[in-house]
C-alpha cells in the first residue's frame, strides 16, 4: 500500500473507532431488564398472600380490563422465577429491577402479620440473582396496594405514609443485607390518576383534581419517611441507595407561543414529585401551587385542592434521594389551552397534548416512538435538578406479539443511542438502564393484548414457556459487547 492509502485507512479506522466511542457504554454502567410483581407473579392467593387492589379490580370489575383477563397466574413467576433468572443470565444482564408485592409480605398491609412464605419467595429470587452475578434493584411499590389499606381510603389517606414506612422497614430488615438499590415508588404520576377516574387503573376511584393531589402528598411524605428511616436504622450497616421512579416524556411546543405550556407539562407531571425531592428550594413547583390555588378559588373551593407542606415538611422531603429513576416511553406535542373537567389536574395544567402523526405507532395508543425526546428529557432533568445520578428504570415498546419484533429492536437501538449521546456529548449522569420488560405480561387495563416483553410468553400453555424474541437477541449482543452494533449506526 502507498503511504497515502495507509494514512487514509488509518484515518478511517481511527475516525470510526472515535465515532463508536459515543455509542459505547461507560465502565460501570449497569444494563438489564425490569418487571413488576402483579404483572408477572401470579400466585395471587398462594401461601398466605393477601388480596390487593388489582386482585379486587380484575375479579370484581373485570369489564375495566379490555380482554377481561387478570394476573391470577400471569407469567407464573411465583413458581418460575428461576426461569426468569436464567433468561437474564443468558442475556448477560447485570441488573434486574423487580417489585415486591406488599400483600405477599404483609397480607393485611400492616406489619403485625408477616407472611414468611412471601419473605422466602423474595429471598430465593434475590439469592438466585446474586448467585448469577445479577444485581437486584427492588421497587417497593408498583401499584398493588393491599386491599385492607384501600379499605382505609388508599393513598389519599395520609396515614399510609406511616404504614408504607413500616412495610419498608420489613423489607430492609429481611433483604437489605443483599439489596443495595431500592426504589420507593414506581410512577406515582400514573397511580395518582387511579384516583381521578372510575374507568382507570386500580382502585379506579373518581375524585379528579382532589384524590390525585392527596395521593401525591401522601406519597411524597411516605418516600421521605422511608428515606429517613433507612438513614437512621439501616444505612450505616447496609450502605444501600434509595430513589424513586418517575415517568415523564418530552413536551415539544407546537409553536413559540406554547413554550410555557410545555414548561407546565414538566412541572405538573414531573416537577410535582421531583421538585420537592430534587431541588434546593423543595416544595411543589410554584406554577403548580399558583394554578391549583387560583383554579380552586375560581371554582368555589374555600381551601385549595392542593394540600400544603409546612416548612418543616419541605425541609424533611428535600434531598431524600441517592438517584432518580426515570421511566421514558414517548413524547408529546404541547399547546397552550384548557381541557379536562372541573376540577381536574389536566385543567389545572392548561396544556393540550397531542401526538405528531409522523411519529411511528406502537400497539399502545399513548406510545409513539420519539427517541430524540428521550435525550431532550434527560437533559431537562439534568438541568432542572443539578444533574443527579439517573437510572433509566423503564423504556420499551408494545406490539401485538411475535418473535420477529423488528420495531422493538429499532426502538431499543434508537433509544439507547439517544441515551448514550446524552451521556457522552451532553454529560448527563446516567448510571444504568433496565429495559421494560423482561417478559410479556399482564399489561394492566390492556390485559394480554399489548405486549412489551423481550421474551415471548405463551399464556395458553400452563407451563408458560418463555422464548427470546429478536429484541432479546440484539440486547444480548449489546449487553455483552457494551456498545451499539455497527449495523445500527448510520
Ligand atoms: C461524538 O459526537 C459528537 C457530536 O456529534 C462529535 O462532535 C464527536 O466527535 C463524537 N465523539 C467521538 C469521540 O467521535
Ligand atoms: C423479520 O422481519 C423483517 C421485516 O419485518 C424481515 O426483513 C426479516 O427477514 C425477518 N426476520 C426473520 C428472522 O424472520
Amino acid at each position: 500500500m502507498e503511504f497515502q492509502t495507509i494514512c487514509i485507512v488509518i484515518l478511517v479506522i481511527t475516525g470510526f473507532a472515535a465515532a463508536q466511542d459515543n455509542f459505547t457504554f461507560p465502565d460501570g454502567f449497569l444494563l438489564g431488564a425490569a418487571t413488576a410483581s402483579y404483572q408477572i407473579e401470579g400466585g395471587w392467593d398462594a401461601d398466605g398472600k393477601g388480596v390487593n387492589i388489582w386482585d379486587t379490580l380484575t375479579h370484581e370489575r373485570s369489564y375495566l380490563v379490555v380482554d377481561r383477563s387478570n394476573g391470577d397466574v400471569a407469567d407464573d413467576s411465583y413458581n418460575l422465577y428461576l426461569e426468569d433468572v436464567k433468561l437474564l443470565k443468558n442475556m448477560g444482564a447485570q441488573l434486574y429491577r423487580f417489585s415486591i408485592s406488599w400483600a405477599r409480605i404483609l397480607p393485611e398491609g400492616h406489619d403485625y402479620n408477616v407472611n414468611e412464605a412471601g419473605i422466602d419467595y423474595y429471598n430465593k429470587l434475590i439469592n438466585a440473582l446474586l448467585d448469577n452475578g445479577i444485581e437486584p434493584m427492588v421497587t417497593m411499590y408498583h401499584w398493588d396496594l393491599p386491599q385492607k389499606l384501600q379499605d382505609l381510603g388508599g393513598w389519599p389517606n395520609r396515614e399510609l405514609a406511616i404504614y408504607a414506612e413500616n412495610y419498608a422497614r420489613i423489607l430492609f430488615k429481611n433483604f437489605g443485607d443483599r439489596v443495595k438499590l431500592w426504589i420507593t415508588f414506581n410512577e406515582p404520576l400514573t397511580f395518582m390518576d387511579a384516583y381521578a377516574s372510575d374507568t382507570g387503573m386500580a382502585p379506579s376511584i373518581n375524585t379528579p383534581g382532589i384524590g390525585d393531589y392527596l395521593t401525591a402528598h401522601t406519597v411524597l411524605i411516605a418516600h421521605a419517611n422511608i428515606y429517613h428511616m433507612y438513614e437512621r436504622e439501616f444505612k450505616q450497616q447496609q450502605q444501600g441507595k434509595i430513589g424513586i421512579a418517575l415517568n415523564i416524556g418530552w413536551c415539544e411546543p407546537i409553536s413559540s407561543a406554547d413554550v410555557d405550556a410545555c414548561d407546565r407539562y414538566q412541572q405538573f407531571l414531573l416537577g410535582i414529585y421531583a421538585h420537592p425531592i430534587f431541588t434546593e428550594v423543595g416544595d411543589y413547583p410554584s406554577v403548580v401551587k399558583e394554578r391549583v390555588d387560583a383554579n380552586s378559588k375560581a371554582e368555589g373551593f374555600t381551601t385549595s385542592r392542593l394540600p400544603k407542606f409546612t416548612s418543616e415538611e419541605v425541609n424533611y422531603i428535600k434531598g431524600t434521594y441517592d438517584f432518580l429513576g426515570m421511566n421514558y416511553y414517548t413524547s408529546e406535542l404541547g399547546e397552550d389551552g384548557v381541557e379536562g373537567g372541573i376540577p381536574s389536574k389536566g385543567r389545572d395544567m392548561g396544556t393540550i397534548l397531542s401526538k405528531d402523526p409522523n411519529w411511528p405507532e406502537s400497539a399502545s395508543s399513548w406510545l409513539r416512538v420519539v427517541p430524540w425526546g428521550f435525550r431532550k428529557e434527560l437533559n431537562w432533568i439534568a438541568n432542572a435538578y443539578g444533574n443527579p445520578p439517573i437510572y433509566v428504570t423503564e423504556n420499551g415498546f408494545s406490539d401485538y406479539g411475535g418473535l420477529n419484533d423488528t420495531n422493538r429492536v429499532l426502538y431499543y437501538t434508537e433509544h439507547l443511542k439517544e441515551m448514550l449521546k446524552a451521556i457522552h456529548i451532553d454529560g448527563v449522569n446516567v448510571l444504568g438502564y433496565t429495559a421494560w420488560s423482561l417478559l410479556d405480561n399482564f399489561e394492566w387495563l390492556r390485559g394480554y393484548t399489548e405486549r412489551f416483553g423481550i421474551h415471548e410468553v405463551n399464556f395458553n400453555d400452563p407451563s408458560r414457556p418463555r422464548t427470546p424474541k429478536e429484541s432479546a437477541k440484539v440486547l444480548t449482543e449489546i449487553f455483552n459487547t457494551r456498545k451499539i452494533p455497527d449495523r445500527f449506526l448510520d
